[in-house]
């Protein structure tokens, strides 16, 4: 396969958020690229506690856009990525991420046993920031997403408008009360990149030292 070469600046210089589709398929080793590169994105102790639904049907991207309360993006992009996040991961089913980095040569034994001891999810189940911690993870993988969209010459568009639990039925988890929906993804091809619609100037968004924004 021959992948289109774009720096990582260019990336996410380029990458714009793209409402209007054309309805051609992305080919599925295409696909199957940009969910190898999302994957690679970190998560807090490679807990890799979220995980991608890969939606391409019409009617399942058609339930999307209904529960995106009619946005357009899901039902004109051929693809969606529904990030789900799981702030339970941690609790078991994941022995598999130790042993893993254990035989790479990734993780001392030091660093297993701190692992083992999940001293830092107990805190954060004491402060009720489970939920918090596994969408910050999804939200990382769904950033590597769109910019990986834009290296393999791809749109994409991502998506806070939408009911929960709308998209939770529509992606089969409707009874899991334990799985958070993080973001959804378009992914598609487009004849109309929109403009750049700007960023205020750093002196507004970048501090030294401190935080010193107006009140
Ligand atoms: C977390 C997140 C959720 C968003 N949700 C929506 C959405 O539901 N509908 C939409 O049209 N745009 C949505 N956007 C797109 C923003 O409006 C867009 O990123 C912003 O205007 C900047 O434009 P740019 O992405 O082209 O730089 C979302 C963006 C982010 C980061």
């Amino acid at each position: 396969m021959e992948t289109q070469t774009l720096s990582v600046a260019d990336a996410i210089r380029g990458r714009r958020t793209v409402r209007h589709y054309r309805p051609d398929p992305v080919p599925p080793d295409l696909l199957e690229e940009l969910l190898e590169l999302t994957m690679q994105a970190p998560s807090a102790w490679n807990m890799q506690d979220r995980s991608i639904v890969v939606v391409t049907s019409a009617s399942g991207r058609d339930a999307l856009s209904k529960a995106a309360f009619g946005q357009p993006q899901p039902k004109e992009a051929p693809a969606v990525l529904v990030f789900v996040a799981d702030a339970a991961a941690w609790r078991d089913r994941n022995t598999d991420i130790a042993e893993l980095a254990g035989r790479n040569g990734a993780w001392n034994a030091e660093f297993t046993a701190l692992f083992d001891g999940r001293a830092e999810y107990l805190a954060l189940e004491q402060r009720g920031l489970l939920r918090e911690n596994a969408v910050k993870n999804a939200m990382i993988a769904a950033t590597y997403a769109m910019l990986a969209a834009t290296g393999l010459g791809l749109a994409s568009a991502p998506m806070n408008g939408w009911d929960p639990e709308l998209v939770k039925q529509a992606i089969g988890i409707g009874d899991r009360a334990d799985l958070a929906i993080a973001v959804l993804i378009t992914i598609g091809y487009s004849d109309a990149v929109p403009p750049h619609p700007g960023r205020r100037p750093r002196e507004r968004t970048v501090f030294a030292e401190r935080y010193a924004a107006a009140r």
